[in-house]
């Protein structure tokens, strides 16, 4: 399923409506190219965690954490990640942690991503530079239902 956002605060709006259904071990992962929104939407996704701190790209960092909303939110971002360098970083531990998992350009660590897990591709629009085509694909039962659950909050705004 896709929404169209025109603004990068109408898609902090749609982030902030997943980040209000988030449960501690839910691992999503957003695709897109670079300037899609990615760090955008994951602003929402705190907001609606309930955290006030600034969210800022992990870009150089690969993984910032965040522990002072609802629950811990751990934010990657794997495109620097030098080839074999996953290895010390310790990722089975935030997968299976007690935070939310939040992974920018999670192709870089393909084999160590979960079975399941919400995939969220993010797609600039040829037309206008300000508009997004988001699309939301969920891996196994619990994710299809958490999608279910965004969609019907987020058309009821
Ligand atoms: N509808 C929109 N949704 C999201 N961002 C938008 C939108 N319109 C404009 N923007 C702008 O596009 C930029 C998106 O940057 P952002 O850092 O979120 O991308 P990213 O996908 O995380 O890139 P990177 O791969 O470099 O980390 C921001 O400057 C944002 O303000
Ligand atoms: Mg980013």
């Amino acid at each position: 399923m896709t929404v169209q956002t025109q603004t990068a605060t109408a898609t902090i709006a749609l982030g902030e409506v997943l980040g209000v259904h988030l449960k501690p071990g839910d691992v999503i992962l957003l695709n897109g190219d670079l300037g899609a929104g990615k760090t955008t939407f994951t602003k929402g996704i705190a907001q609606g965690l309930g955290i006030r701190q600034p969210i800022k790209s992990p870009t150089f960092t690969l993984i910032r954490e965040y522990q002072r909303g609802r629950y811990p939110l751990y934010h990657m971002d794997m495109y620097r990640l030098e080839s074999g360098g996953s290895a010390d970083l310790g990722l089975e531990e935030y997968f299976n942690g007690d935070g939310i998992v939040v992974v920018e350009w999670s192709q870089y660590i393909q084999s160590e991503l979960p079975a399941t897990y919400l995939t969220i591709d993010l797609k600039k629009d040829a037309q206008n530079d300000a508009f997004r085509q988001i699309n939301f694909t969920p891996i196994g039962s619990h994710y299809e239902k958490l999608v279910q659950q965004v969609l019907a909050a987020y058309h009821h705004e």
